[in-house]
């Protein structure tokens, strides 16, 4: 994808209805779950993201049969003869998900060579988690050139993670479907992509009881057939357009959605004044004046999720008061912070603590997007701002929400991208 800036005229409501796409930290587990069957995979409701793309790309790569329609947001998959084990690294380091494939061809064929995940820079991010579930099942692991290479005969284990890990929890329980014998994971994350694979997984032919609790049960199979399956909605996505639509005092209506999984956001809103109704898979999110400021802390699921911590201060930077937003998930993740303090964002970051002093005005000014979430969060204070925004690195946005732009424009919002000269540098492509 060319790069291209996102320019956003700021300062309109955002009114009306739209829809929540696929989830893509759902998606991102299960396409390469589908190399686990036997048989052919049919996955719906994939959303329309660079990082599904990539995916693709590497599925491509290994020999599987990928046919994806985004326009009709389905994806059919045929595992049945991958020609290698090897996702080189120029591949897998183009995103963080591609750690799944270790546990996929692992399980699968007891061997993979995997270069190191890439991913958004949000501090270290080590897979230590991934690689002792791995060993735990009787992988032998080493690194060769910089590729990890997991070798061996699967066995069931009882294995206890040290820290709760989602990518950790779903990669071990992706290799252990096809071990040997009984696996039981405890300290599990719980978030709702790990209900979703798991519910994926179960539907192709495994035996995984608990997912969605700290302890989950996984029978391995000696084979997994295939089969059809809808991915949840995106719960962040979700989340960013509901705090874009307290951000611009509009009045905004989701459809498709989980309103069960956004409780912890839809708390932080209404302690802060907005208005926040839901019924069924619809979800309504109002605000008519100024909004708190609050303290924010950000756990593991049902906890607020770091995901939505970044465009949630964005939302704080015009709240009545100091807030205080706390990250206890990764190290780095307030990098976004640092760029608003151009649009006249007050803030003080202190380790994993911002402080951020609310103020009556934002004004546009040309930002560069960190992350992808941090680039979120910035799309939504160009849209608070006075003037004209222009956010470098869009391009990392377009990784992890489908088509964000169109939706916020269908909503009153005026954003448009325009292609950037090849001697401007943002952040390096970190993502
Ligand atoms: N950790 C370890 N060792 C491990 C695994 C994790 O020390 O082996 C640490 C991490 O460094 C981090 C914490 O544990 O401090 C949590 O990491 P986790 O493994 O839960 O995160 P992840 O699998 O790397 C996924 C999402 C992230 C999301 C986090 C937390 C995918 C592809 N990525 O990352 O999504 O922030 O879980 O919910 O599912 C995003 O979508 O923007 C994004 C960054």
């Amino acid at each position: 994808m060319p790069d291209y800036k996102l320019v956003i005229e700021g300062g309109r409501e955002l009114r009306g209805e739209t829809y929540v796409s696929g989830g893509k930290n759902t998606s991102l587990a299960v396409i390469p779950a589908t190399l686990l069957a036997e048989h052919p995979c049919q996955l719906d409701n994939l959303p329309d993201i660079e990082d599904v793309r990539a995916l693709v790309q590497i599925l491509r790569h290994l020999g599987a049969g990928v046919e994806w329609r985004p326009d009709q947001k389905q994806m059919q998959v045929d595992p049945a003869k991958l020609r290698t084990n090897t996702v080189p690294f120029r591949l897998s380091q183009k995103m963080r998900a591609s750690y799944y494939l270790m546990g996929a061809l692992l399980g699968r064929y007891g061997y993979a060579r995997v270069g190191y995940p890439g991913g958004c820079n949000l501090g270290s991010r080590p897979i230590d988690q991934h690689l002792k579930g791995f060993r735990a099942l009787g992988a032998q692991i080493r690194e060769e050139n910089g590729m990890v290479v997991l070798e061996g005969k699967l066995r069931g284990a009882k294995i206890n993670f040290d820290m709760v890990t989602v990518g950790g929890t779903i990669n071990v329980m992706l290799a252990a479907c096809r071990a040997e014998g009984d696996t039981v994971l405890t300290n599990c994350a719980r978030e709702p992509h790990i209900v979703d694979t798991a519910n994926f997984l179960n539907r192709i032919g495994a035996r995984i009881r608990g997912a969605g609790t700290d302890t989950i049960r996984i029978r391995g199979m000696s084979k997994l057939n295939g089969g059809g399956y809808t991915v949840i909605p995106d719960q962040i996505e979700t989340g960013t357009l509901m705090i874009a639509a307290a951000a611009t005092r509009g009045d905004v209506t989701l459809h498709g959605c989980i309103p069960t999984h956004m409780e912890a956001l839809t708390a932080k809103l209404l302690e802060m004044g907005v208005l926040v109704t839901s019924r069924d898979d619809i979800i309504t999110v109002q605000l008519r004046q100024g909004h708190r400021a609050i303290r924010l802390s950000t756990q593991e699921y049902p906890g607020f999720p770091t995901d939505l911590q970044q465009p949630m201060s964005a939302l704080l930077t015009r709240a009545l008061g100091t807030s205080e937003v706390i990250e206890n998930i990764f190290d780095s993740r307030f990098k976004h912070l640092d760029e608003m303090r151009k649009m006249g964002a007050k803030s003080v970051i202190n380790g994993r603590v911002a402080y951020i002093e609310g103020v009556p005005e934002l004004h546009g000014a040309p930002v560069t997007a960190p992350d992808l979430r941090g680039g979120a969060a910035l799309v939504i204070a160009g849209l608070m701002a006075r003037g004209i925004t222009e956010i470098y690195n869009s391009e990392t946005i377009a990784r992890g929400y489908e088509h964000l732009e169109n939706k916020l424009n269908a909503l009153g919002g005026s954003i448009r991208r325009e292609p950037v000269a090849s001697d401007v540098y943002g952040y390096a492509n970190s993502l």
